[in-house]
């Protein structure tokens, strides 16, 4: 039931505010969820019109009435003032919500609570028929009323998910996914969907996802770092030289020369497959020998570098999966028929991790860049803990060049990012900036709040005073996959990806 908890004391073009008393507060409502608190920052309000409508605003901002104003009022009622941005109207004739306002509320209406079937009705409006939706979640304190996302915005247009550790972004990928892939009646109105997903899983936590009775369905195929295959064939000599740290131009001849030799070729950028730890011996093979017949120390002195980064790569077995293998694993999972998730473990240290990112995006960008492949499938790429390998400040060899390329240019030939981090101020600015839907848990980083806050639409920056509050599982949606910004409960991932937190004392 709505009751009222203030009138209309100002309106000006942005926002109302409203006065009410502060014991509003102290009347909690029950819903469906049990009991819980009105008038909040970010609830919704109802205000009727005098045309069988209801004007629905939000609650974006509260304050005690500044000093002068207080004379206005009885100095002893504790009032404080809401601030509400109207979102649109109620038709109490046909129970429909209507984004935006023909008419306003005067001074001195009535404010009331929202009614649930107002708050049906608004998120009704945003399930819109015959046009496919992804239940995301339900509203924080009413569980019936379902939030839905545009699964073609959603995906279509790149998405982040912020939040601090523990506080819900591997469960909410989870129950993303699982809401496309696994019937759970979450995707309405998709029969088809064209979209392949390859998911970087840093933390080894999602191999288990998408099994059925513990068992893994032939579509999702799982692969660690030793299973990976990304070959070293696939650079160019340019980015070769990167990798190497090299640009010394008395270092780089010798390294072309090793090049062309192990690939029996004139041009050095073709895509030849070679042992990798023979480039030392090449380059050593090509020192010229002093006048007692010895090889030039000189020459070893300046080529020592060089050899040392080519050991660096070929000695360490957690960089095979590019220096000792000559396939390219994304290139067969793009191109099989019956493959639709690719989910690679791979738990190795930053800068491994920064170069197989780097070659899992060229991949992607090549292979869909090919106007063969242009039609086929869409491609998710989902990036767990990204600001451990894309990050604003890259001391890595080989840059967020590819990764910042699918983000600006991706979606045109249907390549999108799912960007999930605890980092979000840390992560490629080029990356975040071009995500259009926010999916934000409880962050408390005040350098992360800001960079949110920088991020987002005007009227949606009150709303970050909101993330230090929330629960596990709750988050704040915001941006164009979403009929509004609103808070809600994510949907339960069942099953659970394996949490990165070991428990300390357990019970079993
Ligand atoms: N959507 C969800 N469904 C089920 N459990 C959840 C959900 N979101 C959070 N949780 C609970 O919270 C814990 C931490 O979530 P997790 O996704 O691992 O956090 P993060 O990835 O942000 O570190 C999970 O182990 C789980 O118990
Ligand atoms: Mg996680």
């Amino acid at each position: 039931m709505a009751f009222k908890i203030g009138e209309v004391y100002k309106i000006s073009n942005r926002y109302l505010e409203v006065i009410h008393n502060k014991d509003i507060f102290s009347k909690p409502v029950s819903s469906v969820k049990g009991l819980h608190i009105v008038g909040m920052l970010n609830s919704y309000v109802s205000i009727p019109l005098f045309n069988s409508q209801n004007a629905i605003g939000i609650i974006f901002e509260q304050l005690e009435p500044a000093k002068e104003r207080d004379i206005l009022f009885d100095p002893k009622t504790e009032s404080i003032i809401s601030k509400i941005r109207l979102i649109g109207t109620f038709n109490l004739i046909n129970q429909k919500f209507k984004r935006g306002l023909d008419f306003f509320p005067v001074l001195d209406s009535d404010v009331f609570t929202i009614e649930e079937k107002e708050l049906e009705a608004i998120y009704k409006s945003s399930i819109k028929p015959d046009l496919p939706t992804l239940e995301l979640g339900c509203d924080i304190f009413f569980e019936q009323i379902k939030i839905n996302a545009d699964p073609n915005v959603l995906f279509g247009k790149h998405c982040a998910v912020f939040g601090n550790t523990g506080s819900g972004k591997s469960c909410t990928v989870t129950s993303i996914l699982q809401g496309i892939y696994h019937n759970k009646n979450r995707l309405h109105n998709a029969k088809n969907k064209n979209l392949k997903t390859i998911i970087i899983d840093s933390n080894d936590e999602y191999s288990e996802i998408f099994n059925e009775n513990e068992v893994k369905p032939d579509w999702v195929i799982l692969k660690d770092y030793t299973e990976l295959e990304l070959s070293h064939k696939d650079l160019s000599f340019y980015e070769l030289t990167q990798l190497l740290q090299e640009d010394s131009p008395n270092v780089i001849p010798y390294l072309k020369e090793a090049v062309m030799t192990l690939k029996n070729t004139t041009n050095v950028d073709d895509k030849i497959y070679y042992e990798f730890s023979q480039l030392q011996i090449k380059i050593e093979e090509a020192v010229p020998l002093d006048k007692n017949g010895k090889k030039d120390n000189f020459t070893i002195g300046f080529l020592k570098h060089i050899i040392n980064r080519i050991k660096h790569f070929s000695s360490d077995e957690r960089f095979n999966s590019v220096f000792n293998k000559q396939g390219n694993s994304i290139e067969d999972f793009l191109n099989s028929k019956t493959e639709q998730v690719l989910i690679l473990s791979l738990r190795v240290p930053n800068d491994t991790l920064a170069l197989f990112v780097y070659m899992i995006s060229k991949s992607i960008f090549h292979y869909k860049y090919n106007t063969a492949n242009k039609q086929k499938d869409n491609i998710l790429l989902v990036l767990e803990e990204a600001h451990r390998y894309i990050a604003t400040t890259s001391t890595d060899q080989l840059n967020n060049y590819y990764i910042d390329k699918l983000a600006r240019e991706g979606r045109k030939f249907g390549v999108n990012l799912m960007i999930s981090t605890q980092r979000p101020s840390e992560v490629s600015n080029t990356v975040i900036s071009q995500c259009n839907s926010l999916i934000v848990h409880k962050i408390t980083n005040s350098k992360d709040l800001d960079f949110i806050k920088n991020t987002i639409e005007y009227d949606d920056k009150s709303q970050i005073d909101l993330l230090s509050g929330l629960k596990q599982q709750q988050a704040l949606v915001l941006g164009e996959a979403f009929a509004f910004s609103s808070l809600i409960k994510i949907a339960d991932a069942n099953p659970l990806p394996h949490s990165e937190t070991p428990k300390i004392f357990t019970n079993d």
